[in-house]
């Protein structure tokens, strides 16, 4: 009798630990340190993100801040660390978990649920809409099935194009390889949205460039984050690890095969974080996207990868903060003016630099199009600042429509500098 209670007192303790776990973040803090000098900046940049810190934001220079998530325990020594340094320290807030937005889903999964353009969809949702989209706009936009992430959702390329025999120029942009940022697969639907729906779109945007859009490459993971509120800020593939069993995905965006794990990787497959992958392009996820680029890289003259958050519009190169494409010079002047275009509408400057000299990582994807592919404009769009990756869906319909002025502009140079410019009777 004594043993079958030792026993059951064990599995019901285990049991409550796992169920405990879901909700992890609930006794974090979210702290904020200032660097204020130089050496403060290498200070926090030494700071462990594996384990129970988790880093959510990088400074990029002095000034600005180094967010990171810690557990109740560890604000002392985040305090200490501060006070070491001589740092600004502040705790945002506590409890960070209960913060979260309550679980999505709604009863029945259904993939023919309606589409809020301004909210946080389903994948099916997302996908039910790129078919609606399609069929309702046939002579605009078509839908190529790509193929099936690690746990077999169907990825869908969006094709939107006023003329696809022409030749025209491709802009490529995806969103969603990390799961939590969900203001990215909301963009680029919004961006969907408006070139197939907005009859001034095709005069402009879509004169003489075709756009690709693929809203969600990592499904899997954005599934994940949707489904409990302690998964919300999930970030990697859902693969399983074949060295660690009890571990699982892969940060895509190390995963690309260029430079592959040179810096800012991990190699612990229950790195929750930056974990490289076995291989470069060990994820079914990052193989579909090279092959999209691979199969058109001749047309394809600018790629961005849409993430959250920070307002930052980075390119090339990631893998580095040591060196600077030869050219560099255009793709930071492209950045400045798409920045300049959203300020126009009313949002908020990007801040424009190479993704190394913000932090180095390798195997991005802005990497691998640039220096592989041979896109001559590569970026990494990282949307919004100020409320981490739980950006409220009542803010999406006064940001998106910011943001698309940004890709007006992204179009219009793509346009002026390889487009080939139809004429109206043409048509
Ligand atoms: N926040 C992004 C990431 O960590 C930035 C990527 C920038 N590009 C790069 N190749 N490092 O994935
Ligand atoms: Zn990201």
């Amino acid at each position: 009798m004594m043993r079958w209670t030792i026993l059951f007192g064990i599995l019901g303790l285990s049991w409550h630990v796992k169920c405990e776990e879901g909700l992890k973040y609930d006794n974090h803090s979210l702290v904020r340190l200032i660097p204020k000098t130089e050496q403060q900046l290498t200070a926090v940049h030494q700071l462990p993100d594996a384990g129970e810190m988790e880093v959510l934001k990088r400074s990029r220079m002095v000034n600005d801040s180094f967010d990171i998530l810690v557990p109740e325990m560890k604000k002392v020594y985040m305090e200490d660390f501060a006070k070491e340094h001589g740092m600004d320290f502040h705790v945002k807030e506590d409890n960070y978990g209960r913060s979260f937005a309550p679980v999505q889903r709604s009863g029945r999964r259904r993939s023919n649920q309606r589409l809020n353009i301004f909210g946080y969809n389903s994948f099916d949702t997302i996908n039910a809409f790129l078919e609606q989209t399609a069929a309702a706009h046939p002579g605009l936009a078509q839908v190529q099935p790509l193929k099936r992430s690690s746990q077999g959702r169907q990825l869908k390329l969006m094709k939107i194009s006023t003329n696809p025999g022409a030749n025209n120029p491709i802009i490529f942009v995806d969103a969603g390889i990390h799961a939590r940022e969900w203001a990215a697969p909301a963009m680029a639907v919004y961006l969907i949205h408006r070139l197939t729906s907005d009859p001034a779109a095709r005069e402009e945007e879509l004169n003489g460039v075709d756009w690709y859009i693929l809203p969600n490459v990592n499904p899997d993971g954005y599934e994940f984050t949707r489904y409990s509120r302690g998964n919300r800020l999930w970030r990697k593939t859902r693969s399983r690890s074949s060295a660690r069993s009890d571990c699982f995905g892969v940060d895509g965006n190390r995963n690309y095969g260029f430079k592959w794990g040179v810096s800012g990787v991990s190699r612990d497959p229950c790195n929750q974080e930056t974990y490289a992958g076995p291989e470069p392009f060990s994820e079914p996820e990052t193989r579909m996207v090279r092959d999209v680029m691979m199969e058109n890289a001749k047309r394809l003259k600018l790629y961005v990868s849409l993430h959250s958050y920070g307002n930052y519009l980075v390119y090339p190169w990631g893998y580095t903060g040591a060196s600077l494409p030869d050219d560099w010079r255009k793709l930071d002047t492209l950045a400045h003016k798409v920045s300049k275009a959203i300020v126009g509408a009313g949002g908020s400057p990007l801040k424009v630099l190479s993704a190394g000299h913000w932090y180095p990582a390798a195997g991005g994807s802005d990497d691998y199009a640039y220096g592989v592919v041979g896109v001559p404009y590569s970026y990494t769009m990282e949307l919004t600042d100020g409320y981490e990756f739980q950006l409220p869906a009542k803010m999406l319909p006064k940001l998106l429509p910011q943001f698309y002025e940004g890709f007006k502009e992204f179009a219009r140079n793509i346009r002026s500098e390889f487009g080939t410019v139809r004429s109206r009777d043409a048509e």
